[in-house]
């Protein structure tokens, strides 16, 4: 029905999806099918070709081979961390939009050089953060006036599998990052659409490793944040793993007038002492979220002023995120200094 809607309005757009053929990629190509051509592929995975066949689009291994090969209006980009900055750069010198998974960025730097590269050409690049498109988070953002002035938040996020990270998050040079980048991203962004940014920024951390390998290699297993906003006196914690005893997502607010608690698929108002006010529940399917956004995306490509706030959101999100890993860089530097 959203895809009737968008084609109402103009044409089909016209989408390459950069890196298909992996988890997230499989995921959206029959949801962006509904509201846009996807007319080629690029990844270099073995299965690539023959899921382009069962497509019925054209597959490449590179994505300087599509370029003259197929006129694309947007890519979607689904690829490994290390990938993001250069298929993106080069697609925006190519004049199109992106549409990516998150990170938007690694760095601060990186994510500056992108937006100034974007405006310049004048196309958007978006990150996908679903939990923006869940109702029950959007619940939470409208309602959060309601408890007053926040002074504590508490946010876990843990998956619980149960054996070491492969792939390419199990790869320094590919991740970037250990849990904080790929797990805590979404939260981040959660917290930087909910309150100020912490500037300057004080953050206590706590890197875990439950594998030696990941410990060798600087990417952590689990991570923990004490998190303090100078300007407001809010004060949070953050608890984010690959490796608990359970898979669960829980964010809680505490307010002046009340506190807000967000899990996935119900968000309750209670009043100071606890008291539920409102509950919101939300049963999916998570696709409908994902669909949301996804036509949300496409719909706002030639939007500037989104683009502005969407690039102004996701900037303090990688900085947050990147002044956390090199913080924890300058303090382990500082300590092997003294043992030195
Ligand atoms: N939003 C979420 O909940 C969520 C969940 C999983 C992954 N992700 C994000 O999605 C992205 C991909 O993760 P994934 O789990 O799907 O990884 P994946 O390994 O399953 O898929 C990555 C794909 O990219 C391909 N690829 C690698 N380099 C490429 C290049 N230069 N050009 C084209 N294709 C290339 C690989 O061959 C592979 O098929 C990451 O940014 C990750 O953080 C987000």
């Amino acid at each position: 029905m959203l895809g009737d809607r968008l084609e109402n309005v103009r044409p089909r757009l016209r989408v390459l999806a950069v890196g298909f053929a992996g988890h997230q990629g499989k995921e959206y190509l029959p949801i962006v099918r509904e509201s846009a051509d996807i007319v080629g592929g690029v990844d270099p995975a073995p299965a690539a070709s023959s899921l382009a066949d069962e497509w019925q689009f054209p597959h490449f291994d590179l994505l300087s081979e599509a370029f003259g090969k197929v006129e694309f209006d947007a890519a979607l980009v689904t690829v490994p961390h290390s990938e993001h900055f250069p298929v993106c750069t080069r697609l925006l010198a190519h004049g199109v939009h992106v549409i990516k998974e998150k990170p938007f960025a690694v760095t601060e730097g990186e994510a500056r050089q992108l937006i100034h590269l974007a405006q310049r050409a004048d196309r958007s690049v978006f990150t996908l953060l679903q939990r923006n498109f869940n109702p029950v988070f959007q619940f939470a953002q409208a309602n959060l006036a309601r408890i007053g002035e926040p002074y504590w938040f508490s946010y876990d996020y843990h998956f619980n599998l149960a054996h070491p990270t492969t792939g390419w998050r199990a790869s320094r040079e590919q991740a970037m990052g250990g849990v904080l980048l790929d797990m805590g991203y979404h939260l981040i962004d959660v917290l930087s659409g909910m309150f100020p940014e912490p500037d300057p920024l004080r953050v206590h951390s706590a890197f875990v490793h439950q594998f030696q390998e990941m410990r060798d290699r600087r990417l952590e297993d689990l991570v923990s944040l004490m998190c303090s906003y100078p300007s407001t006196g809010l004060t949070g914690s953050l608890r984010i793993s690959r490796h608990n005893h359970e898979k669960i997502e829980h964010l809680c607010v505490l307010g002046t007038e009340g506190a807000l608690n967000v899990a996935p698929g119900v968000a309750t108002l209670h009043s100071v002492g606890g008291l539920p006010l409102e509950r919101y529940t939300w049963e999916g399917p998570k696709v409908d979220a994902v669909r949301s956004m996804l036509s949300h995306h496409l719909g706002h490509l030639d939007d500037r002023n989104y683009r502005r706030d969407h690039f102004q959101r996701q900037l303090v999100t990688v900085r947050t995120i990147d002044r956390i890993y090199r913080d924890r860089l300058r303090d382990q530097n500082a300590l092997a200094d003294r043992c030195a």
